[in-house]
């Protein structure tokens, strides 16, 4: 395989790890590594213009350090523009969002977009055929983050077969997005949630269903069952964004779920700690988890910007 060339039959779009074959998202991998390896090259990068002559519009409606920063560089280091939107534009009030989004598509190649309903990534896709759209958070998914998350695997595995990620916290959009991706590179996943904050069925299923080279999803009860012997601990805030309401409630229930070093020191010698960032030390993650050498959070945060460089070579160029 090339990885220099573009992965075979791109998606118009990709709202969820779902939207890419096992073989595209393993490709994708590799082609952001090796993106990675370029990037001292800068402007004689082969790709310092393959997006040239695009705009690519950014809509967010959530706060965001790593996926909005990273986009903007991508954009500009593949030759591309970036047009920043005010979020007022995914409430709907002032035109429909399918009016919104078909005018852009007029305009710009793609839309990045973060929201709180998961249907409004879905509806802008479907109402622009033209348009690309790319979830950049959601409810429900977080894709981007999810590819960042397997570079860093691979990056530090080398092959990831066999291999076991447990993922102690709330079943929410990085949860599902991990669900997604891992089993399809033939790593394992091991989920311990608290009772209400489970990933939901259909994600287990989808998740399941995609697994490849023996991997599995198991669910536990204890997080120290999941975490036994697992080759990474994954976690992320137990409140996301749009829940601070439910705050109170959430940090009772899950207390059992701290990522802490009693609990690391159950996963398997070498285990790394990834977290998708930003971390709330002293709920998720103690302070002593979060900075010991087990951690490879920023490398997963450098990594967003390779993976979506990748991502927009698969999709635009
Ligand atoms: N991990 C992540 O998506 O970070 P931001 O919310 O800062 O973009
Ligand atoms: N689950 C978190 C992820 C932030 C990157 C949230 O949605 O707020």
């Amino acid at each position: 395989m090339n990885p220099s060339a573009p992965p075979a039959t791109p998606a118009k779009n990709f709202l969820s790890i779902l939207d890419l074959s096992c073989r595209d998202l393993s490709r994708l991998i590799d082609l952001a590594a090796q993106m990675k390896a370029e990037r001292r090259l800068a402007d004689q990068a082969a790709t310092a213009n393959a997006l040239k002559g695009c705009h690519v519009a950014m809509l967010f409606e959530k706060p965001s350090l790593r996926t909005r920063s990273t986009f903007e560089i991508a954009i500009r280091e593949l030759g591309g523009h970036a047009l920043d939107l005010p979020a007022q534009f995914a409430d709907g009030g002032r035109e429909p969002l399918e009016d919104v989004a078909r005018n852009l598509e007029r305009w710009v190649t793609a839309l990045v977009i973060r929201t709180y309903a998961h249907a409004k990534v879905t509806t802008f896709a479907s109402a622009a055929p033209r348009l690309h759209v790319i979830n950049a958070l959601s409810d429900q998914e977080h894709p981007c983050q999810a590819l960042a998350d397997m570079l860093t695997l691979r990056e530090r595995w080398g092959e990831c077969d066999g291999r076991t990620i447990a993922y102690v916290g709330d079943g929410n959009n990085v949860a599902t997005s991990l669900a997604h991706a891992a089993p399809r590179l033939g790593v394992s996943v091991n989920l311990a949630s608290p009772s209400g904050y489970e990933l939901p069925a259909r994600v287990i299923e989808d998740a399941t269903r995609g697994a490849r080279k023996g991997a599995r999803l198991r669910v536990f009860v204890d997080p120290r069952e999941a975490v036994a012997g697992a080759d990474a601990v994954y976690t992320d805030v137990w409140t996301s964004m749009g829940q601070e309401q439910e705050a109170a409630e959430r940090r009772l229930a899950f207390r059992p779920f701290q990522v802490g070093s009693a609990l690391m020191a159950t996963a398997a010698p070498g285990a790394f700690f990834m977290h998708c960032l930003p971390a709330r030390r002293g709920e998720e993650v103690t302070a002593e988890v979060f900075e010991s050498p087990a951690s490879v959070v920023f490398d997963q945060a450098e990594n967003r910007l390779h993976t979506q460089k990748a991502l927009l070579m698969l999709l635009l160029s």
